[in-house]
């Protein structure tokens, strides 16, 4: 993907209804709660917007790691609940005509067969406009649900995981483009010379295939890798079209960029074949001291648990039992222990100043976990041409969590987009109808 270089514009819209985002002034004024015309409503501003992407992150789970239960999770709705945001995609897909779905599903928890199905039949139902996020799942309290006693270790998810993306993309190609011929004449519905069987027997899953679907409008759905880890970026540069970045500073994305083309180019692919969407948090306003008020809002209503009930959730270690005074860098062996998420914590530790302790990440991880910008449109507009720059010009942004819908994605669109139009970084029309095609665009 990202065959050009203009800036493709995603919205993390998982779980809005958490991270306080639920008690953000201006949050879920008028709908009922998750229900569907909420989900129409954001899909029909993303694309006003001329937005690629909208996202739905997943981890099925109910956070039991700070304090060792899920009560402040459960109480301040931090996390929690997590619906599965499949059932929105249709509805969102019926609400727009452009716009993409990006959503999650497991290479540890679900079988290849089941994703490769799914998402071919998405694929028909959006007419085009779907990608799907294969993650590994790293939050530890997901594996109890899917009938595992412990998280499997990162080198074995990893292990299983190049296995499960491998199944699907060769059951997406087990029936032929031109395989259905409809001929009613002759009464051939397809032609059985051009579809074909897996066989695949592997160390993780036996699948006979062929896939009984018929070839999607993308053929090939998006397929979307957020590792950071070093066997993460390799999966994402075996297979996948986008990856998503949570990197802090122009340095490291740079760095990590760079790392990116040299396993891209050792796959035997094109740097360009994989863009990056940065992901990154916006607070904006008519001017810059509208959004500095919003942010200090939304920044006010974070309890001060939150940071920490994250951190834990995020990194596998109960922060409720780390002393606030401690440094955060002295607590990196204990979240290097868990293999939960190192990779996120070592651009932590290395993109703040050494003093910075636990209790201080904790009032600041909500909002600062990413890079995140605070401004008018003008100096948002600057900062992505920046961070656009930074990562070669090579994908884009992914809007971060922690903004009030739908208030202030509408701002967004109303405000931020026009800016980067006049600037000719984003589109001013989509070029195609599937996700695939207005990515290359
Ligand atoms: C924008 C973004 C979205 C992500 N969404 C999910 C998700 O929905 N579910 C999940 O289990 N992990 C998600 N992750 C985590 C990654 O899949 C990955 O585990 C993490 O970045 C750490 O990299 P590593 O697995 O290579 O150590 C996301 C990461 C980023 C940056």
């Amino acid at each position: 993907m990202a065959q050009s270089e203009t800036l493709h514009l995603a919205a993390d819209v998982s779980f809005i209804h958490t991270d306080h985002l639920w008690r953000t002034k201006g949050s879920w004024v008028g709908y009922q709660y998750y229900g569907p015309d909420f989900y129409e409503d954001i899909a029909r501003i993303a694309e006003r917007g001329l937005f690629d992407m909208l996202f739905f992150g997943d981890a099925a789970e109910t956070p039991e790691i700070y304090g060792g239960n899920f009560d402040a999770a459960v109480r301040l709705g931090i996390r929690w609940p997590k619906h599965d945001m499949m059932p929105m995609i249709p509805v969102m897909a019926r609400a727009t005509r452009h716009l993409g779905f990006g959503t999650t599903m497991s290479t540890t928890y679900h079988h290849p067969f089941h994703v490769a199905r799914l998402f071919a039949s998405l694929d028909h139902v959006t007419g085009g406009r779907v990608g799907w996020n294969a993650v590994t799942s790293a939050y530890k309290n997901e594996a109890a649900n899917w009938g595992f006693d412990t998280m499997p270790p990162a080198s074995d998810r990893y292990d299983r995981a190049r296995e499960h993306v491998k199944v699907v993309t060769d059951l997406w190609a087990s029936v032929e483009a031109d395989a259905i011929k409809l001929d009613r004449d002759n009464g051939v519905f397809a032609d059985p010379s051009k579809v074909h069987l897996l066989n695949h027997r592997g160390k993780y899953f036996n699948v006979r295939g062929p896939l009984p679907v018929i070839p999607s409008p993308q053929g090939r759905p998006i397929i979307i890798q957020a590792g950071q880890s070093p066997d993460g970026m390799d999966l994402a540069a075996r297979y996948a079209d986008l990856q998503f970045v949570a990197r802090r500073g122009l340095k490291s994305m740079a760095e990590h960029r760079a790392t990116l083309d040299k396993l891209l180019v050792q796959h035997g692919r094109d740097p360009r074949d994989l863009g990056c969407l940065w992901l990154t948090r916006v607070q904006t306003g008519h001017t810059e001291a509208e959004a500095r008020e919003k942010e200090k809002r939304f920044l006010d209503q974070v309890p001060p648990e939150a940071g920490l009930i994250e951190l834990s959730f995020h990194f596998g270690v109960d922060f409720s039992r780390i002393p606030g005074e401690m440094r955060l860098a002295d607590a990196a062996e204990l979240v290097r222990k868990e293999q939960v998420h190192w990779g996120s914590f070592l651009e932590i530790i290395d993109t703040e100043p050494p003093q910075t302790t636990v209790a201080e990440m904790g009032r600041r991880f909500i909002g600062e976990r990413a890079s995140h910008i605070v401004g008018d449109a003008k100096q948002i507009a600057d900062r992505f041409e920046e961070l656009h720059d930074a990562g070669g010009r090579n994908g884009g942004i992914i809007l971060s969590k922690s903004f009030a819908a739908p208030g202030m994605l509408r701002d967004f669109v109303e405000l931020v987009v026009p800016e980067l139009q006049r600037r000719g970084l984003v589109r001013t029309r989509y070029a195609g109808t599937t996700l695939r095609e207005n990515l290359n665009a």
